[in-house]
């Protein structure tokens, strides 16, 4: 019998780190990379650009199955859908809002369970999300809660975003960032929390290179 292939999950609220440090552990171990977020992002595009309701449960099913979505591991990663490039639309904090409410329909998740699990190939598979060690790929190798406080995590994002050049507001980011988590935690399919058995990171106080550290100290790689 073949040995599973090897996956790390890093979940955790948003603004915790886990995006820049998941793709920096996953590009160390020379492993594949999966950003869960961004397919839920890449829906939540391509209701926008259809038409479809974020209130329409089938239709958002229906949406996800059909959903032609291809991650180019460019240096700066782009994503196609149905063929064309997304660009910055994906990285909006109204993208990111309206990805969150279509999460929380257990026949969306459902229907984008293959197409995560796709990204399980050899040497080994870095998963990012909310979800990746509860219920995409329970029976990973390695787990880890990577986290920080609302606080720390709305800093960040703002930063992030102002180095693109969107413009937002610490204050409301701070709200939203807020109402996002409590989405993502209170909803019934696979709400957000640490998986049995995860390493808790708190990464409040640890600069990206640490976080970088902690992680791959939990796959025994340093
Ligand atoms: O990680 P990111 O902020 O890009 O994710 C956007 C939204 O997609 C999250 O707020 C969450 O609601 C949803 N998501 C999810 N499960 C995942 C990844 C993201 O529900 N595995």
């Amino acid at each position: 019998m073949h040995d599973p292939i090897p996956v790390l999950t890093i979940d955790g609220p948003s603004g915790a780190g886990k995006g820049t440090a998941a793709r920096a552990v996953a590009a160390r171990l020379g492993w594949n990379f999966l950003d869960s977020g961004a397919i839920y992002r890449a829906l939540a595009v391509a209701a926008m650009d259809r038409g479809v309701s974020c209130e329409d449960e089938i239709a958002l099913e229906a949406l996800a199955h059909s959903l032609d979505l291809v991650f180019e591991a460019t240096a700066v990663p782009r994503a196609l859908l149905w063929g064309a490039d997304i660009g910055d639309r994906i990285v909006t904090e109204e993208c990111g809002n309206l990805a969150s409410k279509l999460a929380a329909f257990p026949l969306v998740r459902r229907a984008l369970l293959d197409k995560q699990r796709g990204f399980r190939r050899p040497p080994g598979l870095v998963a990012d999300g909310r979800d990746m060690g509860t219920v995409v790929f329970p029976d990973a190798l390695y787990k880890v809660f990577l986290t920080a406080s609302a606080e720390v995590r709305a800093h960040r994002r703002y930063k992030q975003l102002k180095e693109k050049g969107i413009d937002v507001s610490l204050a409301n980011l701070t709200e939203e960032i807020e109402e996002r988590d409590r989405r993502d935690r209170e909803r019934a399919t696979a709400p957000l929390r640490a998986a049995d058995g995860a390493i808790v990171i708190d990464s409040s106080a640890l600069s990206v290179e640490e976080a970088i550290q902690a992680c791959l100290a939990v796959v025994g790689s340093f």
